[in-house]
């Protein structure tokens, strides 16, 4: 059977890697999550010193951006890639909300997204790939068979990664998760370069009252519809 590129781009929080994750698994594809290729970059700045609360270096940042080389390794138990930094398995520090509160100003400068859409296009090059961020049905793969933008309203978007965060130990509130969410979705959005916009090809799905069987299925059926 012929492979597709399936592109789901959306707002923070949609459970776009959630349902990506599946899709893939059933058509044996590969999953890309290519928010965490920003956060890797987000997380080398920080351990650089090179965004603080009060100061973002991006000059700096911009100038040691070959020195940032991201991997992905697929991992059997947990049936998708993780990211890797300099080598290093990033997987867990990249999803913290400090990381959370930065990305969308990293990800806002052109470089950092020339660089990782270089990276993501090589990657999607023989199609069989599931990617999900937030530009990857207008810039990475304008040219992908199926595009699903995902979106739900910020409180059940929030309350979902605030369970998910609780759950791995994470002491944080709600408020800070939902603030997180709504700046993240403002910046995104507004930046210059390659802001946060449905495809006009792109299928919505508002997933605010679908269960994950219900956004599985609706998915899985447009990709028979696509195939
Ligand atoms: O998908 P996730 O929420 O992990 O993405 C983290 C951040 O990375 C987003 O809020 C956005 O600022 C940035 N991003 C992006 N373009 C993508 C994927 C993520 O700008 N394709």
């Amino acid at each position: 059977m012929n492979k597709i590129t399936i592109a789901i781009d959306g707002y923070s929080s949609t459970g776009k890697s959630t349902i990506a994750k599946q899709i893939a698994k059933t058509l044996d594809y590969i999953y890309v999550d290519s928010g965490a290729m920003y956060r890797a970059v987000t997380l080398y700045a920080i351990e650089n010193g090179l965004i603080t609360e009060n100061n973002f270096y991006k000059e700096a940042l911009i100038s040691q951006l070959n020195n940032i080389e991201l991997s992905f390794q697929f991992n059997k138990n947990l049936g998708y890639a993780e990211v890797y930094l300099n080598g290093q398995n990033v997987e867990h520090k990249i999803r913290t909300l400090q990381v959370s509160g930065f990305v969308s100003t990293i990800a806002a400068v052109p470089e950092v997204r020339q660089k990782l859409v270089v990276i993501q296009k090589k990657i999607g090059e023989d199609k069989g790939v599931v990617m999900d961020g937030r530009d990857i049905g207008t810039v990475v793969f304008p040219n992908a068979e199926l595009k699903i933008f995902m979106t739900a309203s910020a409180e059940k978007r929030a309350k979902r990664r605030y369970d998910e965060l609780k759950q791995r130990g994470d002491d944080i509130t709600y408020e800070a998760v939902l603030k997180n969410v709504t700046e993240r979705d403002y910046i995104d959005t507004n930046r210059e370069d390659s802001p946060l916009v449905k495809a006009e090809d792109a299928i919505e799905i508002d997933n605010s009252n679908l269960t994950l069987d219900e956004q599985f299925n609706k998915v899985l059926s447009l990709v028979k519809l696509t195939l």
